[in-house]
């Protein structure tokens, strides 16, 4: 098992460790919104962004018991994120990491409402988290909320994008808004609670713009070139729905030369920091390579 491997396998543990503490038991009344809640949390994701926090924040020289809550919280709102973007309303679909999506196994309310509430405890959980000042508190909330709101925004941008040519710029905004957005908050807010200091936060900050951006151009690519199987969550999906991404755009050879490019800018970003952060190259390097 590599060094990478070892560190997600750690950080999914800690994590998942976590989350079972701030998340009411399955039996909680109403039964039907925990239970909700927990099978689209504890159903496998990949735990990329609690990882970004942990990585940055412990480059950084934070300790775990630090960063786990937080890291826990943008899991929370992630898992909310995807919850919702499977709706009908939405991009309509039946499997998500490698189950039924959560309005198919119980109902669209529920899913609405599962969203909600983890949405809402994600908040709770980074007010209440003893081990970091009330000052890094709101400076965190800040973060995270204006970071979803983002997601939001660019949620809706994805949807008025279907069926349309947009141009590559409207494109990116996208990609910025409903995937880099999250993916910049755990990045600097690792760096936020290890109290980085202005210029190490701004390297932090470009390298994450650029792993965002590289997540869902893999995304986009994944979408295309995997099985369902591998997936977790149904493949072909994005041509169905006539997204706007990358592939649609350039085909799937010139994507992977971008995201080649993408990903040689964010190691670039990590030049000037004198800090352990061989991690974040080999994260960025995860991040290209990626089969799911
Ligand atoms: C999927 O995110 C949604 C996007 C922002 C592209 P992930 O690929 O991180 O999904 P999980 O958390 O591993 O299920
Ligand atoms: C979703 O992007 C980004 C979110 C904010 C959840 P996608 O719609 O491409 O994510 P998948 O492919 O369904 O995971
Ligand atoms: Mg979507
Ligand atoms: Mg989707
Ligand atoms: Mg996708």
């Amino acid at each position: 098992m590599s060094n990478l491997e070892k560190f997600f396998n750690r950080c999914t543990q800690i994590v998942d460790e976590e989350l079972d503490k701030l998340i009411p038991p399955a039996a909680t009344e109403p039964a039907r919104l925990y239970e909700a809640v927990r099978w689209s949390l504890f159903a496998g994701g990949k735990r990329f962004r609690p990882a970004l926090v942990l990585a940055v924040g412990t480059a950084f020289g934070a300790g775990e018991n630090k960063l786990v809550r937080f890291a826990s919280a943008i899991e929370m709102i992630h898992t909310y994120s995807l919850i919702h973007d499977d709706l009908p309303a939405m991009d309509d679909d039946r499997l998500r990491r490698g189950r039924a999506t959560c309005h198919i196994k119980f109902d669209e309310a529920t899913a609405i409402l599962a969203g909600d509430i983890l949405q809402t405890l994600a908040f709770q959980a980074i007010a209440d988290d003893q081990d970091l000042s009330e000052k890094v508190r709101v400076k965190l909330i800040s973060e995270l909320a204006n970071s979803a709101a983002k997601m939001v925004a660019g949620q809706q941008l994805d949807l008025d994008g279907e069926g349309k040519k947009i141009s590559l710029e409207d494109l990116e905004k996208i990609h910025h808004n409903k995937t880099g957005a999250m993916i910049s908050a755990a990045a600097r807010s690792g760096a936020i609670i290890a109290g980085a200091n202005e210029s190490e936060l701004n390297s932090v900050t470009n390298y994450a713009s650029k792993l965002g951006l590289l997540f869902q151009i893999t995304d986009d690519l994944l979408d295309i070139t995997q099985s369902t199987e591998v997936l977790g969550k149904t493949a072909g999906k994005d041509e169905r729905a006539e997204k706007a991404t990358y592939p649609s755009i350039y085909g799937i050879e010139e994507t992977r030369e971008l995201a080649e490019k993408v990903h040689a800018e964010a190691v670039e970003e990590l030049n000037d920091l004198e800090k352990p952060v061989e991690i974040l190259r080999e994260i960025a390097g995860f991040i290209l390579r990626r089969k799911s």
